[in-house]
């Protein structure tokens, strides 16, 4: 299994790319399983869970062509109705593929995908949706059984506005005729621009006043071309990155306003920005930044997906910086590996204590999910001395081209493999 080797206390420096969005790219890729005709998808990310998406689509009956950064999508047969196991515990998002299955086919059988490491995570916001709209869900064996007579619309309230239900139900309700509110739901841009996808294959969704989507269902969906959204989880971890460093980057090709509550935070912390439409400049500063409190929170709140980077970043503040974790129940494994690092945390439930230190050392630790992992590369640039991160798999699943990234910001990280003894 690969490792990350860096030697740290290096600032970064220089421009940085921004790829488009792994956590968008895939509803819209299995958006695609509601129509059977050929789909382009441009800026789609060469990352572990696209790969895994894409075989989802082959398994299920798509043709893939997949070159720089472009996925073409064209029909290859009947499509299949169900899924292995084997797929859908390599990532949890496979039971996505549910709302445009069931709408094309009225059942669909998908294994209820498991908790993961930083979390339960159940599917029953999904399902709920899925009976208000007039199917039944019965796990059978592990599997959710999906099968309804004949879908209809519905009025849907979410319990919690889940991003992947609402990503499930916009897309079921797509093909079933008649009018679909969906209330109380995820507002993240990644959701955005899955409806910009759906309405390019003709499907008819507005936003009304209270900013529930309306969706007017159609028996059938035509082909499309898109680019994905910017990754903001990416430009956000790159930023953070440059100021743990206290770095001289500017991390171009990304929306500033996707993450205007973590580029607020910087300034109050200290940390110099210049910002444009497109880009986020992150300058070097003096002294240490100051303790901040934070929480999470659905969209516009503060992204739980850039909790453990911002983690990291408060580890080196001058004072005691808070944060409440409130969207996963479990999401702070980084932080005792922060610890081994010379970090000072608490930890209690949903809030961490970060008493900030001077400077972070170098030593050997273990990723053990992908935002997690990411903080750790991040305390291992900022750190004096080696740093050793094991189980990289994790953050391949999310970060595109990462060492080539870093290195071209000077940074010294290289991959090696222990079994293999090479680098
Ligand atoms: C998506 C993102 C993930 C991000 C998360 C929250 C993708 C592929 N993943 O995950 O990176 O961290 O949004 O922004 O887009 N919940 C339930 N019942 C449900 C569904 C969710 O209780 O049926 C709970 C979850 O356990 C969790 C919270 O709701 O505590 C948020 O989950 P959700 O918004 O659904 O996250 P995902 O869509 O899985």
């Amino acid at each position: 299994m690969d490792r990350f080797i860096i030697h740290g206390g290096k600032k970064l420096q220089g421009t940085v790319q921004t790829s488009g969005s792994k956590n968008a790219s895939l509803p819209i890729l299995v958006a695609t399983l509601l129509t059977d005709e050929p789909c382009i998808i441009h800026r789609v990310p060469n990352l572990r869970d696209v790969r895994t998406t894409l075989k989802i689509l082959e398994y299920l009956g798509k043709k893939i062509e997949y070159a720089n950064g472009t996925v073409t999508i064209t029909a290859n047969g009947p499509l299949k109705n169900s899924l292995p196991y084997e797929l859908v515990k390599q990532m949890r998002a496979s039971f996505w593929v549910a709302g445009p299955l069931l709408a094309r086919f009225k059942t669909a059988e998908i294994p209820l995908p498991g908790g993961c490491a930083i979390g339960v995570r159940p599917v029953d916001i999904h399902l709920k949706g899925f009976e208000k709209l007039g199917a039944s869900a019965v796990t059978e064996k592990g599997n959710v059984v999906l099968h309804a007579q004949a879908l209809q619309p519905a009025k849907i309230v979410l319990r919690f506005p889940s991003v992947g239900a609402t990503q499930n139900l916009l897309m079921c309700a797509c093909l079933i005729e008649g009018e679909t509110v969906l209330e109380n739901i995820a507002k993240e841009p990644e959701v955005d621009d899955v409806v910009e996808f759906l309405r390019k294959m003709g499907a008819d969704i507005t936003a009304d006043a209270k900013g529930s989507l309306v969706v007017r269902g159609k028996t059938s969906l035509h082909g499309a071309e898109h680019s994905v959204v910017a990754d903001r989880i990416e430009s956000g971890s790159y930023i953070i990155a440059a100021a743990a460093t206290r770095g001289d980057v500017v991390v171009e090709n990304c929306v500033p306003e996707h993450n205007s509550i973590l580029l607020e935070n910087l300034r109050e912390a200290g940390v110099p920005l210049e910002v444009t439409s497109h880009s986020v400049h992150v300058l070097p500063y003096e002294g240490r930044l100051k303790p901040m409190r934070m929480r999470t929170a659905p969209y516009p709140g503060f992204a739980t997906d850039l909790q453990a980077p911002w983690m990291t970043l408060m580890t080196l503040c001058e004072g005691t910086s808070e944060i409440d974790e409130d969207i996963f129940e479990n999401r702070f494994m980084h932080a005792p590996e922060l610890v081994r690092m010379g970090a000072d945390i608490v930890t209690e439930k949903s809030i961490a204590r970060v008493n900030g230190v001077e400077s972070l050392s170098g030593a050997h630790v273990m990723a053990s999910d992908l935002r997690g992992g990411m903080a750790l590369v991040i305390a291992g640039l900022a750190a004096q001395g080696a740093t050793e991160i094991e189980r990289v798999y994790h953050i391949d699943r999310g970060y595109e081209d990462l060492e080539q990234k870093l290195t071209a910001l000077g940074a010294d990280i290289r991959r090696y493999n222990p079994d293999k003894n090479e680098f």
